[in-house]
């Protein structure tokens, strides 16, 4: 009941929030275009083989491509639908040295050590269970090169917004899973397999440890 009137208004906050040119896609809005541009950021100036796991419509991919040294890139994703979407919008770009796989996060088709840069974005808070996000770090930590790095973002529980907006999503959205982690749960696992944390960027406010979103570069080296 609550949902079929809270839904479309924040459907409405996320629209206004939106960048102009990318209203209207699924996955667009303030936080996540931030995330977006950081990633840019930690990536820098390394180039090779990158992975974008749960690429959505293409988003990052595309930012990447357009402002990024040369890449070789490929996004994965569950959905056969946002695949196709990923695809045509390409095509339409002529933005043709990408692919897209459809795939999943928990069992990636690539071999151990073969990818340069790793990255999950704005995907883990909807995976179904804890278990899952661990599944997919593992899988990214596998075909992560010892010099590469993998990079993904905590919605962090640690943040009482972030906090309460996912327990409470029932009242606004009915279909959507919302979990939320602290940094250490996150980074644990990859660390116990010799990984370090290169990097932490918070998003959404200036101290790490509360801001809503952290996003973490994590490497061998
Ligand atoms: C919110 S979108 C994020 C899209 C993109 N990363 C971005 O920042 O614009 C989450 C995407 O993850 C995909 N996804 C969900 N579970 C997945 C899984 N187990 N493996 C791969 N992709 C998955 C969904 O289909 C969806 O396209």
């Amino acid at each position: 009941m609550f949902s079929k009137i809270l839904r479309p208004l924040t459907d409405l906050v996320r629209h206004i929030l939106s960048k102009p040119d990318e209203r209207g896609d699924l996955t667009s809005d303030l936080f996540r275009l931030k995330i977006r541009r950081k990633v840019r950021q930690l990536i820098n100036d390394n180039n090779g083989f990158l992975i974008d796991v749960g690429c959505g419509e293409g988003l990052l991919c595309e930012n990447l491509l357009i402002k990024q040294n040369p890449l070789k890139i490929v996004g994965i994703d569950t959905e056969h639908e946002m695949l196709k979407t990923a695809n045509e919008s390409f095509q339409r770009k002529k933005l043709y040295s990408l692919n897209f796989l459809r795939a999943h996060a928990q069992k990636l088709p690539f071999l151990n050590k073969s990818i340069d840069i790793a990255i999950c974005i704005n995907t883990f808070y909807n995976f179904y269970t804890k278990d899952d996000v661990i599944a997919a770090l593992e899988e990214m930590e596998r075909v992560c090169k010892k010099d590469g790095f993998i990079i993904f973002d905590v919605r962090n529980k640690i943040n009482p917004f972030v906090y309460l907006s996912f327990k409470l999503v029932w009242l606004y959205d009915t279909q959507v899973t919302l979990n939320a982690y602290s940094l250490k749960e996150l980074t644990t696992v990859l660390i116990s397999k010799g990984l370090i944390i290169k990097e932490t960027i918070p998003i959404g406010f200036p101290i790490t440890m509360f801001a809503p979103i952290i996003l973490v570069k994590a490497g061998y080296q």
